[in-house]
């Protein structure tokens, strides 16, 4: 691993938060295809959106066509791609971005990567808990129906293993609650751990 040796630029992260009048953090949504991950960050984001805040949606869309398109689903190649996922959101956190990713991210020891790269108090962790039966009989993208037939392996849920949050900061099944009660019980985890305390008024 190369080093560097760091400069010293002008500008800091605190800076940049009273500058953009926001304290930045990262929504982390992890659960099954199809779960509903991307449905509530697009909810969620709207919200903040709303509040003028100024927020990104990373999600399969732009990273896996993007920058980790050299990656595949073996377990290897899923914790690089939660890696790396962390390392960009580490970036936004520093620019002063709320972030909003969407991975299976499968793995515990992934995600807790994910929090030590990002740090424990910007991190949010959201488990969204729908049932496979329920997210195979949406089958929003036809991927479970390809799964069972053995056409895609190694497939969460089916051919690859989920390892549940051991202590999620929330958990949310979509089969059982609307994008509005969503939003709600995310804003107000946030609210209670105060990090949108610092709101422009
Ligand atoms: S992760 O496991 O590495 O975190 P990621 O969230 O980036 O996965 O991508 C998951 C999306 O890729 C799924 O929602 C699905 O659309 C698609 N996909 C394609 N092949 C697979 C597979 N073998 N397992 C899971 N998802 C897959």
């Amino acid at each position: 691993m190369a080093s560097q040796i760091p400069t010293n630029f002008s500008i800091t992260p605190s800076d940049r938060i009273r500058h953009k009048g926001q304290q930045p953090y990262v929504v982390w949504f992890t659960g099954l295809s199809g779960s509903g991950k991307s449905t509530l960050a697009d909810a969620m984001e709207k919200e903040l959106f709303r509040m003028g805040l100024h927020t990104y949606i990373l999600d399969g869309d732009n990273i896996r066509n993007g920058i980790n398109s050299d990656l595949s689903f073996s377990a290897i190649d899923r914790s690089e791609n939660i890696r790396r996922i962390a390392e960009i959101s580490a970036l936004f956190l520093d620019a002063g971005i709320i972030v909003l990713a969407s991975f299976i991210s499968p793995y515990q020891e992934d995600r807790e990567k994910a929090k030590a790269i990002i740090g424990a108090d910007n991190f949010i962790e959201v488990y969204v808990s729908t049932p496979l039966q329920v997210c195979e009989s949406r089958d929003v993208k036809g991927l479970y129906k390809k799964a069972r037939a053995g056409e895609i392996k190694s497939f969460t849920g089916i051919s690859s293993r989920y390892e549940p949050p051991i202590s999620p900061d929330i958990e949310i099944s979509t089969a059982n609650t609307s994008k509005e009660q969503a939003v709600k019980k995310i804003l107000e985890y946030i609210t209670q751990r105060c990090i949108v305390g610092t709101l422009p008024v």
